[in-house]
């Protein structure tokens, strides 16, 4: 039997790999405006980075990690998610050093070992972004405000954000005991995963489909924020309002990672199946003092969109986006020699700036033709034997089927021209 691509991947064919980068272009120019920085880190880290970054009691440090030993025996593991690695390197090349809030984005592939289903993969892409340094609720409000704008730009449409505050960890600690206090009645009847949860993180229990009959009327977080997160939300909100971006408050929004604080935040949208989350984020205050010591922690904030469930929504609603690009060129050269100066001839387009095919198969002109069409070539380049005596080649635009014998030296320019730039 052929070999086959690992469950729960895909292949990223020319044809829809166009639309990634259209989107990928989008995501690079509104991080310019929003002077993000781009940070690459490495695709896979220690294991012990993500099972102190993202924590012992998630989904995805419990069960999804592709973990595996090197050769050295030591412990290695895919990135699941960006966060961690982007704070690992902040701290490892001292950003904190730096005068400024560091604002880095990336785009790159994740890696869950998660039951494969529409919007859900086991290698995945997130466009992410991280303001690491600053407490100020503007950022918080910036960065939900940069994705509900990238989201936009695109052209999703019927995009709901929701914010909640998860407090800070004294805040929290009040919360757990009132929710285990609620759920402990009900605690045999809680699926498996939620008897787990109950002891060790009991917040997420209002987060699982199964349970969600036994949450109904538990308490909300929001009436256990102190006067610090309670502020900080609320400047949060009037931020979003001042920029005009619509929200619902969910205080029953529980992220999937143990790092978040104050903050968090998720970006809605129908079109996928059973998954109705596109996206999201929130305020991180903690982690890096986690992942780098006490002495250098500063608060974060960001988010991780994924690059998948923006096109699979995209696709629901009907949105175009850009699909294979024309190529300003194809040349054919009828008999060895004309042939030969197409090669030549085509390395000069190239060289100009001008995307330029041709037939490397032997054809007759007419299959040639039909080639350049499949590749929406704007213009053909025809040298026959006449033109190749005097010199010159016949320029066709396609779209009106007009022709014009040109130069040889003067096709570069002359397709240049009549494209328009
Ligand atoms: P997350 O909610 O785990 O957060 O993932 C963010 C987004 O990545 C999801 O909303 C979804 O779009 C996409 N995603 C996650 N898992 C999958 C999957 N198996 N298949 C397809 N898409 C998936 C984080 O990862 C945080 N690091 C976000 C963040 C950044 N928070 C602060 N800064």
């Amino acid at each position: 039997m052929s070999i086959q691509k690992p469950k729960g991947t895909q292949d990223i064919l020319p044809g829809v790999v166009e639309k990634w980068q259209y989107i990928e272009e989008k995501a690079r120019d509104v991080c310019r405006r929003f002077n993000y920085k781009e940070i690459r880190t490495p695709i896979f880290e220690t294991t012990e980075l993500f099972q102190r970054g993202v924590g012992e009691t998630t989904d995805i440090v419990e069960k999804e990690m592709y973990t595996f030993p090197d050769k050295a025996d030591r412990s290695m593991t895919l990135r699941p998610e960006g966060t961690a690695g982007v704070v690992r390197a902040y701290v490892e090349n001292k950003l904190y050093g730096e005068p400024d809030v560091s604002k880095l984005y990336y785009i790159g592939p994740m890696f869950r070992y998660e039951q494969p289903q529409a919007g859900r993969y086991r290698q995945f892409h997130q466009f992410g972004i991280e303001a690491i340094g600053a407490t100020d609720p503007a950022l918080d409000a910036e960065v939900i405000a940069m994705g509900y704008l990238f989201y936009k730009e695109i052209g999703l449409k019927g995009v709901t954000v929701e914010i909640n505050s998860v407090g800070n960890p004294s805040c929290r600690a009040v919360y757990r005991e009132e929710l285990q206090k609620f759920f402990a009645p009900v605690k045999d009847k809680l699926c498996k995963d939620c008897q787990s949860r109950y002891d060790r993180n009991p917040m997420r229990i209002l987060d699982c489909k199964k349970d969600q009959e036994y949450g109904v009327g538990a308490p909300s977080i929001l009436d256990f924020l102190d006067e610090e997160c309670t502020t900080h939300f609320a400047k949060v909100q009037r931020h979003l309002t001042d920029m005009g971006i619509e929200y619902v408050i969910n205080p029953r929004m529980v992220r999937g990672l143990d790092y978040y604080t104050h903050t968090a935040f998720e970006y809605k949208a129908a079109g996928i199946g059973a998954i109705d989350t596109i996206s999201g984020g929130g305020r991180y205050n903690g982690l890096v003092g986690t992942i780098g010591g006490s002495a250098i922690d500063r608060p974060g904030v960001g988010f991780g969109l994924g690059l998948e469930r923006v096109l699979l929504v995209l696709e629901a609603q009907g949105v175009d986006v850009q699909g294979v690009l024309p190529l300003d060129a194809y040349v054919i050269g009828m008999g060895e020699a004309a042939e030969n100066e197409a090669t030549r001839l085509l390395f000069e387009l190239r060289a100009a700036g001008l995307s330029a095919e041709k037939d490397y198969l032997g054809r007759k002109m007419k299959a040639q033709m039909k080639s350049a069409d499949r590749f929406a070539a704007r213009f053909t380049v025809i040298i026959g034997e006449d033109e190749l005596s005097r010199g010159t080649a016949m320029v066709k635009t396609m779209a009106t089927g007009e022709q014009e014998e040109v130069p040889l030296a003067n096709v570069a320019a002359a397709i240049a021209a009549k494209r328009g730039n």
